[in-house]
């Protein structure tokens, strides 16, 4: 039979998902594949909050709860404690009146939305985003309708941030182009900017009239404490100027296929800030309508409860200090092997990723001869 849908072209692959095959299709017992960004138990396996556990079934014996429809920019208090945990309890900027945030589909589903915001709103429709990043940046920011460029980031040479480049090519964007910088954790290098280097961007991004566009996916992921890893988001906001963060909950609170997350903006006075959200509202409805409730939920009954709120912090600290260890164990192995090289890195890094400095023959060795798979 002739298909109407014979000509369609197979995508080009997808390096992660090529490393989750290779793993997959490994049948060495003893394999590791460490290309995904999920934080996994000792058994290799996602670990699901105990205070999650807690939420859900108070969730589920709570009589009122229903299923119906959210409102298009979703759960009230949801946003509402969202923008607290991201922006600080004392945020002058919320007091002010001048937060939008609304629920939306994990940290990718906020980025989304926010780049069809920006390229429906914003004249200037150059993202600059770090050379590297998350390999989803370029495709969720083209195809919103932006045009993608790169400012330096990572220096292979020191393994760490190419602070001199990063500000130069800063320096160089044109006025109102739109920056994306990662809060903390950065992915995938696990180099973030010191305080000290953070106001440095800050001032140059505000002097140049950049617009920043925040991506928050890892919040508590890098030192452990909430409060210190949004101190970059929070140095801008208390400025006084505008900016945007994508906020995700799939890492901190172990939600990632719950697709909850949320989009803030934060603006310069009541009045935009009521018409930015009449548009946001706008980008939302023709693409999914309303968000989902049950993420939402979870989300907003630990974050309003100060037990659970506590227990949560207690074990995103866990995680973070599993992570913080696993690095030094990991340096000291090297160390011990009398491995050649500079290997501090390691332990500079910061969350999850971590760029090794391996070189494409030494990742293929690593895969071949030790079943140990990551990406090139
Ligand atoms: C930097 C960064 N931003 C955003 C995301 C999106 O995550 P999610 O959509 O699961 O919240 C990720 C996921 O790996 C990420 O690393």
């Amino acid at each position: 039979m002739s298909s109407i849908l014979s000509n369609v072209l197979p995508a080009p692959e997808d390096p992660v998902l090529s490393v989750i095959f290779a793993c997959r299709d490994d049948p060495c017992p003893v394999k590791l594949n460490l290309s995904v960004g999920a934080y996994q138990t000792e058994e290799g396996k996602p670990l699901v909050l105990e205070v999650v556990r807690k939420a859900e079934q108070q969730l589920a014996n709570d009589l009122y709860c229903d299923k119906g429809y959210l409102p298009i920019d979703g759960l009230a208090d949801f946003n509402k404690f969202s923008a607290k945990l991201i922006l600080g309890d004392d945020s002058h900027a919320v007091k002010e009146n001048r937060v939008v945030t609304i629920q939306c589909l994990s940290g990718t589903g906020s980025l989304r939305v926010g780049a069809e915001f920006l390229a429906k709103h914003h004249q200037q429709r150059v993202i600059f985003v770090p050379n590297p990043t998350w390999g989803n940046h370029p495709f969720i920011f083209t195809l919103a309708g932006l045009s993608v460029e790169y400012f330096r980031y990572y220096d292979p040479h020191t393994r760490g941030l190419d602070f001199e480049g990063m500000l130069e090519d800063l320096g160089a964007a044109p006025s109102g182009a739109l920056v994306v910088l990662q809060a903390c954790a950065h992915n995938p290098t696990g180099i973030d900017p010191t305080l000290e280097q953070w106001e440095q961007i800050r001032q140059i991004v505000r002097s140049k009239g950049l617009l920043p566009f925040f991506d928050n996916a890892y919040q508590g992921f890098a030192s452990g404490n909430l409060d210190s890893d949004a101190q970059s988001v929070r140095m801008f906001v208390s400025d006084g100027g505008e900016c945007l963060i994508a906020q995700s909950f799939a890492k901190n609170m172990g939600l990632y296929g719950e697709r909850i997350g949320a989009l803030t903006i934060v603006c310069t006075s009541e009045d935009v800030a009521r018409k930015v959200k009449s548009q946001l509202l706008l980008v939302v409805r023709p693409m999914y309508l309303t968000p989902p409730i049950h993420g939402a939920s979870i989300v907003t009954t630990i974050l309003k409860n100060s037990d659970m709120y506590k227990d949560w912090t207690i074990e995103l600290k866990g995680m973070a200090d599993r992570i913080i260890s696993m690095r030094q164990q990991l340096h000291e192995a090297i160390q011990a092997r009398g491995t050649p090289g500079d290997w501090s890195h390691i332990i500079k890094q910061r969350g999850m990723f971590s760029f090794t400095g391996l070189n494409e023959k030494q990742v293929r060795m690593m895969a071949k001869e030790y079943h140990i798979l990551h990406d090139l």
